[in-house]
């Protein structure tokens, strides 16, 4: 790894993990991750702001190593892992270093990090600490992802350090964004599978960081944004309630008739002139169809029937669709059966969480035949009827 300063005084230390491909054991990783800490050393103190995964502690500990600096504070502005799980082997390196974070923070270091709470310091929203000439702000984000989560501000270079907000998981040797699509697309990846739940929170936090001028947002991932209105507008873009002209189906198909149900639906949305993203559940990557949900002002579930009840793979993603949270305002179930079951009705019951209006299923016996396809006709109608009637069409 190689440290970098950003602006005097003020170095970025991106941990890159290329070739991770998972996140918790669950979220694809397509394009990578970086563990970004960073170090503002004042005329008094330095500050050492969030760590690494764990797994490359070693990256970052060498790299201090390497500058001679001596660590004076542990800014953990998230209690997750990979930004402090690396702080006990930090505290071993420079063992007269204080952790500063929110009160909230505190117990969950001490828990997971298994570090004395004695070298803890909680500081309250607003606070602020000096390092001599460099003044470091302690902004309360919470929910962003986890309760406990802050941003840091640097008043005097006004810069915000703002951990999993705002951030991507991309290994880039970039360390500011350059190709703004590539950066789009992770950000809002990221925001789908990590922040999209918090939407209610994002928009608090992002008033209250709009409050400060700030020129450089530095993330816990991916490159730093010299041009914050950049990411700042993409958010206020996906947390609003506007939705678009699209409808998202994740189906999956085991003897071809939900599969030929959801080729027509398809055709008959795209005859309507709207968007229609579909996702076969077999191989997609969810977080594919995380970002899909961002934005679409209906979701369509296609499902065969197994054992009485829905295929598993649509449990898991109606389950994920749930605890997502999306907002979009319409759903509808297509599917087939052989000869019964209440697969519809399970469906409807995973995915209580999501504020929308259930338009009529269609759910038919066998491989659809030309009154099935008739019905697919009027969900199409439907769908772009109740698309006009909220204006997006
Ligand atoms: Fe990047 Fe919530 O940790």
């Amino acid at each position: 790894m190689e440290i970098k300063e950003i602006t005097k005084g003020v170095y970025a230390a991106p941990t890159l993990h290329w070739d991770r491909r998972l996140f918790d054991e669950l979220i694809p990783l397509p394009d990578g991750t970086s563990y970004n800490a960073y170090i503002v050393k004042g005329d008094e103190k330095t500050a050492l702001i969030d760590t690494a995964d764990p797994e490359k502690q070693h990256e970052l500990l060498d790299a201090l190593e390497k500058m001679e600096v001596n660590i004076d504070y542990i800014v953990a502005n998230h209690a997750e892992q990979d930004h402090s799980g690396s702080i006990p082997a930090v505290l071993e390196q420079y063992p007269n270093a204080k952790v500063l974070c929110t009160p909230k923070c505190k117990p969950m270091l001490v828990e997971h990090l298994l570090i004395s709470e004695d070298i803890i310091t909680t500081m309250d929203d607003g606070s602020t600490i000096s390092l001599g000439g460099k003044t470091l702000e302690f902004i309360h984000t919470p929910w962003v992802h986890w309760p406990e989560t802050m941003s840091t501000y640097l008043q005097e270079d006004k810069i915000l350090f703002s951990c999993d907000f705002l951030g991507s998981h991309m290994a880039t040797s970039d360390l500011f964004v350059k190709d703004k699509p590539e950066v789009y697309r992770a950000a809002k990846r990221y925001y789908a599978e990590i922040m999209m739940p918090f939407r209610n929170s994002v928009i608090k936090n992002l008033a209250k960081i709009k409050e400060r001028q700030i020129d450089i947002v530095a993330p816990s991932h991916g490159p730093m944004h010299d041009e914050p209105e950049f990411i700042i507008n993409a958010y206020l873009d996906w947390v609003s309630d506007d939705v678009k002209n699209e409808v998202v189906i994740p189906y999956i198909s085991m003897h071809g008739s939900t599969a030929a149900m959801v080729d027509y639906l398809v055709d008959a949305l795209m005859e309507r002139g709207i968007t229609v993203k579909p996702f076969n559940l077999a191989t997609t990557d969810i977080g594919e169809l995380a970002m899909a949900l961002v934005d679409t002002a209906t979701i369509v579930i296609g499902s065969p029937t197994v054992l009485a009840g829905p295929h598993p793979s649509v449990v898991y993603a109606a389950y994920l669709a749930n605890a997502l949270r999306p907002k979009a305002r319409f759903a509808t179930i297509v599917g087939s059966y052989g000869w019964g079951g209440k697969m519809a009705d399970d469906i409807v019951g995973l995915i209580k969480n999501l504020k929308v209006e259930l338009i009529e299923p269609v759910i038919i016996k066998g491989y659809p035949k030309e009154d099935d396809f008739k019905m697919l006709d009027k969900m199409a109608e439907d769908i772009f009827k109740k698309h006009e009637e909220i204006e997006i069409i």
